[in-house]
């Protein structure tokens, strides 16, 4: 006999894990009589559905079933890297209302003032083993600095530098000029690379990552605007986890 474990959810849930209505929602639409499975309509929500196997349907659309979200923003100067905040606009609030019921989080921070690539999802294991510095993600940054670097000081930001009791891991410079390049990091401590520069006597004053992992920011994004990763992107976030 072959036991199979059989994915039962809730509609009203499923529904709103795919961003397409919350779960009053849900149940209005279907006392409306505008929601399917496998072709016949139901007047309830609450009923427990097989998402890998029954096809959903809203007004006679198919609701793909995917069971995360990754998303790639390029964000703009001025947004803090957080779900919700009190004071200042979050990188969630440049998303369509669709993806915002997703659960959404970015996969690391970038300062308010840092440009550039953020990927955003609800798939946390993936998101910690990006994140994690044993699992060694390179993470690369445009940069420009106020004062010329010299070989020593690249020399040494690349071997590690001390940032306040903490000796940065090796890290790769690339100068396009003294005052600008890329620094490849593998780890995320907090205001890192201007805390590098820092202790270097320097300052920077552009900042924008431009890879994550592999996946490069889009160029035909502007900034504050977004889509989803591509399969492959998908794959490079992913990676080893869910193999
Ligand atoms: N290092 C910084 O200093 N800031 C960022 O936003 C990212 C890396």
């Amino acid at each position: 006999m072959i036991w199979q474990v059989i994915f039962c959810m809730r509609l009203d849930k499923f529904l709103s894990n795919m961003g397409k209505a919350t779960r009053t929602e849900g149940s209005r639409l279907a006392r409306a009589g505008k929601i399917t499975v496998n072709g016949v309509t139901v007047k309830k929500a609450d009923i427990h559905i097989n998402p890998d196997t029954d096809i959903i349907c809203i007004n006679g659309v198919t609701v793909k079933y995917k069971k995360f979200a990754y998303i790639m923003l390029n964000k703009p100067e001025g947004y803090v890297s957080a779900t919700d905040d009190e004071r200042e606009k979050t990188v969630l609030d440049l998303l369509g209302d669709e993806e915002r019921r997703l659960g959404l989080f970015p996969c690391g921070r970038l300062d308010k003032n840092t440009l550039g690539l953020v990927i955003l999802t609800n798939d946390g294991d993936s998101a910690h083993r990006c994140l994690s510095p044993k699992h060694h993600v390179d993470k690369i940054y445009k940069f420009e600095c106020k004062f010329p670097l010299t070989d020593e000081n690249v020399a040494s930001l690349e071997n590690g530098v001390d940032i306040g009791g903490y000796f940065t891991k090796p890290c790769k410079i690339k100068l396009d000029s003294d005052t600008s390049g890329e620094i490849t990091l593998t780890e995320g401590k907090y205001h890192q690379i201007k805390r590098m520069l820092e202790a270097v006597d320097n300052k920077i004053t552009y900042l924008e990552r431009i890879s994550f992992g592999g996946i490069m920011l889009d160029s035909s994004l502007d900034r504050g605007e977004w889509r989803y990763l591509t399969i492959d992107e998908e794959e490079l976030f992913i990676g080893g986890n869910k193999k």
